[in-house]
């Protein structure tokens, strides 16, 4: 999508957000009205609702913010501010497939920076920019408390674990082509407004959708094991980078992360050894002082 796609405010008042049509409307008003009755206070219902609305169209658009408002007694400031602070909420029409790829910390220095640079050229788009065709909007996301399957990329917000930008560049040709793609763990993938509509608090009508959800992976739980005694305290999930762990003992299969390839086939910018004061005597203070100290 281009900047000229963009909204563009120019401090003008807006025109009144248009209705949606009357069928559009009934059905939403039903859903609506069940989806509020789960809560004490309607107002509490007001995420699920932009859910609800994003699910319609895809985004949460200004007919979207008007209906939340006008179903919960809220103004659409109200509204407003709500749906711009929260970024699971899309405020112009956008892909099928949402590829977010976490550029956070941890996600960065294991690789995401490098996936994130060969999608932008492979799919021709920046942040936040979607395919001329429709299907995919790309961007940066924040941690998403995957670390232990770091580089994580998120499809409609399923897991695609320990990526390389090859195979994050396999997964987008996939998703263009229409073809099946199996998230590494959890629920099957489906479009982004099937998607919200799951995140509105809606039943997944897929057979075995949601026993598939499962629970934490190996990573997530070594830890949890270490502290039980259930695993050697030697035991490492993932190998220092660049060589075999010596004196340590592999988790077993069933332990594993999946992790293929090793993630030091797909080093970041960021992965070159950083100089400490120790490896850098001519700078044992660390970071250089501002001028004139
Ligand atoms: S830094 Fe990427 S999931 Fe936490």
């Amino acid at each position: 999508m281009t900047a000229s796609n963009q909204e563009v405010s120019l401090g003008m008042p807006q025109l009144p957000a248009p209705a949606y049509p009357a069928e559009v409307l009934a059905r939403l008003e039903a859903d609506a009205k069940e989806v509020i009755a789960r809560y004490p206070g309607s107002r509490s219902a007001l995420l699920p609702l932009l859910h609800l609305v994003q699910s319609e169209e895809g985004y949460v658009s200004r007919t979207g913010m008007a209906f939340c408002a006008d179903q919960l007694g809220l103004t659409t400031a109200e509204v407003t501010a709500v749906a711009t602070f929260y970024t699971m909420y899309r405020r112009r029409p956008s892909g099928d497939y949402q590829v977010g790829v976490c550029t956070n910390t941890l996600c960065a220095v294991m690789g995401g920076d490098a996936i994130f640079d060969r999608l932008k050229e492979h799919l021709g788009v920046g942040n936040d920019e979607t395919t001329d065709d429709g299907k995919v909007t790309l961007e940066h996301i924040e941690c998403n408390a995957a670390c232990d399957f770091a580089p994580v990329v998120m499809v409609n917000w399923e897991f695609f674990d320990n990526q390389t930008p090859e195979s994050a560049t396999r997964l987008v040709d996939d998703l263009i082509a229409g073809r099946t793609v199996e998230p590494t763990r959890g629920a099957p993938l489906c479009t982004y407004k099937d998607t919200a509509r799951i995140l509105a608090g809606f039943p997944d009508p897929r057979p075995g959708a949601v026993e598939a959800s499962g629970g934490a992976g190996a990573a997530s739980l070594i830890g949890l094991k270490l502290a039980r005694g259930e695993a050697a305290p030697q035991a490492r999930v993932v190998g220092p980078r660049g060589e075999t762990p010596r004196g340590t003992k592999d988790v077993q299969p069933e332990d594993a992360a999946p992790h293929d390839p090793s993630p030091t086939e797909h080093l970041s910018s960021h992965d070159a050894p950083q100089k400490t004061s120790a490896s850098d005597p001519e700078h044992p203070a660390g970071p250089a002082a501002e001028e004139g100290e």
